[in-house]
């Protein structure tokens, strides 16, 4: 007969596992649900504030280090995931977007760098994890999405007459590409271009999102700043590639959501060196380090060097997002890192702004399997 296990041994016990991001040990993180002891079993279920949490193995290490042969009569531990993610705090004189727990509008100084590529693969790669993710293709001069995520229907309404996402690779897309006619000149500037964003932002049933991708038109000029101002937004993520440090169009974007006391989640750096699909070597086309140097210039996360691939262009070929078709690619690897550090930064500040030893009680949402 096993000696009976006192789960208020095992809750002082796991006091002593901090969750690596936040600092904070999982008992007063209220993370730790459903703890049972039985037959010298502890099974505890672990509330995380994302599904993308890279560091699940090292916190199931700590919590055996803590109960096996330290807990009298703990012989074995299970361990079960689940995640409750936390939402930002409105913003004063910005409507939230209900249902919407974060939303990331990803940034870049110039075109061409792969704002939508970063977009489309981070999307992909956060609802693979088990999040709920939407993508807003707000890019009304080169709305690139539909293309990119292989979507050629038209939009249709729901029940309340509100335009209704479409899915693609797990992800509820809303994008300008599906409405506009092919070759349709779009005469919106500025504060109209917002205007549209904002009708698009709050005039979608999105249903539940954890996490809500915006991809921004390029650029720093009026249309980011208005946007930028009228709408809700969890933090900004800016993308970069190597020969562009010097540039002054980064630095200033990365002024004005400072300006604007957006958080800039961090950087990440695309076309960073291009890996050989035969034997693996790794060139510097462009040069490299640009992101880091940024980064550090303004100290800031480097969230991930993207390598170039041509499959990161043609996905699976039909149109599907490297993501979706090759996802343990070097490329696919590093996006699931970007995906998994801009939702560790979002867990981060939702946290510090709640300062609270309780994470903030909503609606639960079950983790996708
Ligand atoms: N890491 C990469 N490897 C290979 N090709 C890439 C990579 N990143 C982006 N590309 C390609 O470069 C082109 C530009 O990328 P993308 O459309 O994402 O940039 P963008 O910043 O959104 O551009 P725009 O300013 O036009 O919206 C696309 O054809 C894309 O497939
Ligand atoms: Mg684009």
């Amino acid at each position: 007969m096993a000696e009976p296990v006192a789960l208020d041994a095992v809750r002082r016990a796991l006091t002593a596992v901090m969750e690596p991001e936040l600092h904070r040990d999982i008992i007063s993180l209220n993370m730790v649900r459903d703890l049972r002891a039985e037959d010298g079993v502890v099974s505890l279920r672990l509330v995380l504030t994302t599904p993308a949490c890279p560091l699940k193995d090292r916190i199931e290490g700590d919590i055996r280090s803590a109960l096996e042969g330290k807990v009298p009569g703990v012989a074995a531990v299970r361990v079960s995931w689940d995640s409750d993610v936390t939402s930002a705090r409105g913003l004063p004189g910005r409507q939230e977007v209900p249902g919407v727990r974060n939303t990331v509008a990803v940034s870049a100084g110039k075109g061409g760098v792969g704002k939508t590529t970063v977009s489309v693969n981070v999307a992909v790669a956060l609802a693979q994890s088990g999040a709920h993710v939407g993508l807003l293709d707000a890019d009304i001069y080169g709305p690139n999405v539909p293309i990119m995520m292989g979507i050629s229907e038209q939009p249709r309404a729901g029940a309340s007459g509100k335009m209704l996402p479409l899915s693609a690779c797990g992800v509820e897309v809303v994008s300008f590409g599906t409405i506009l006619k092919p070759g349709q000149p779009v005469v919106w500037r500025g504060p109209l271009l917002a205007k549209a964003v904002r009708e698009f932002l709050y005039e979608v049933e999105w249903g539940l999102l954890d996490y809500l991708i915006i991809d921004l038109p390029p650029g720093t000029g009026d249309i980011q700043l208005s946007l930028a101002q009228s709408i809700p937004l969890s933090g900004a993520v800016v993308v970069t590639t190597p020969q562009d440090v010097s540039i002054a169009d980064v630095s200033r974007g990365i002024e004005m959501f400072t300006q604007l006391r957006l958080p800039v989640l961090g950087i990440v750096e695309n076309m960073s060196g291009f890996i050989c699909a035969h034997c693996g070597e790794r060139t510097d086309v462009f040069g490299s380090g640009g992101g880091r140097q940024l980064a550090e210039r303004y100290g800031l996360p480097l969230l991930g060097e993207v390598p170039l691939d041509p499959r990161v262009r043609t996905g699976g070929g039909d149109g599907q997002p490297l993501m979706a078709a090759a996802p343990a690619s070097p490329a696919g690897l590093v996006f699931r890192g970007v995906a998994e550090r801009i939702a560790a930064e979002i867990s981060k500040r939702n946290f510090a702004a709640t300062e609270g030893p309780e994470m903030p009680a909503g609606p639960r949402i079950a983790v996708r399997p």
